[in-house]
C-alpha cells in the first residue's frame, strides 16, 4: 500500500499597507470561479475581513456593500456580477453540524464561491480542495499572504492568481 500525499503548491506575497492588500484581493476576486473555496487563516486583526472586502471588489460586488465578519450570523452573501460570494466565519462555530441549515450544499452547484474566515477551526467541513491563505502580520500595515492549493480545483485558482500577480508557483 502506498500513502500518497496530496501535492501542496503555493507562493508567498508580501504587501505594504491596505492598498497592497487591496491589489492582492482584487486580483484574487477577479480570478474566482463558481465552486472555488478560499480558507483564510490568521489571528484576530490579521486582515481576513479586509482581504475579503477586496476580493468582493474584484468579483464586482458593488462598492459600498457592507462586508463584515459574519461572526455571529456565520454566513453573509454578496452578489457580484457573474458570481455570488458566500462569506463564512468559523470563529464562533462549535461544531460543523451548526453549518447544516445554512443551505451550503444547495449553494455548492450554483454560481457561488466561498470565503471562510477561521477556516482551520473546521478544516474539513466544506471540502479538502481549497485555496488556503495564511495571513502573517509582518508589521503594523504590512502583511504576508501565504497561498497554497490543496487539490486540482484550487490549483487552477492558484495558477490564475499567480498569473494575475505575475509570480511563480514554487
Ligand atoms: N495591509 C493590511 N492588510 C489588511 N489589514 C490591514 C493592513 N494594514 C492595516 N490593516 C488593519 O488591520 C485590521 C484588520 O482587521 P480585519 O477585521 O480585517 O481582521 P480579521 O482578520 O478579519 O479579524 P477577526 O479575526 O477579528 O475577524 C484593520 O483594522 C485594518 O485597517
Ligand atoms: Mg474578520
Amino acid at each position: 500500500m502506498f500513502h500518497i500525499e496530496r501535492d501542496i503548491r503555493g507562493f508567498r506575497v508580501a504587501v505594504e499597507g491596505e492598498e497592497g492588500t487591496q491589489r492582492f484581493g482584487k486580483a484574487l476576486g477577479s480570478a474566482l470561479q463558481a465552486g472555488d473555496i478560499i480558507g483564510l487563516v490568521g489571528d484576530l486583526g490579521a486582515g481576513k475581513t479586509t482581504l475579503t472586502r477586496s476580493i468582493a471588489l474584484g468579483a464586482n460586488v458593488p462598492e459600498g456593500t457592507p462586508v463584515n465578519s459574519p461572526t455571529f450570523t456565520i454566513m453573509n452573501l454578496y452578489r457580484g456580477q457573474d458570481l455570488q460570494l458566500c462569506h463564512l466565519d468559523f470563529y464562533r462555530l462549535e461544531s460543523a453540524e451548526e453549518l447544516e441549515g445554512l443551505g451550503l450544499e444547495d449553494l455548492m452547484g450554483t454560481d457561488t464561491a466561498f470565503i471562510v474566515e477561521w477556516w482551520e477551526r473546521f478544516d474539513s467541513a466544506l471540502s479538502d480542495d481549497i485555496l488556503r491563505i495564511d495571513i502573517e502580520h509582518t508589521g503594523e500595515t504590512s502583511r504576508r499572504f501565504v497561498c497554497r492549493s490543496t487539490g486540482e480545483g484550487s490549483l487552477e485558482l492558484l495558477e490564475e492568481l499567480a498569473a494575475a500577480l505575475e509570480v511563480q508557483i514554487g
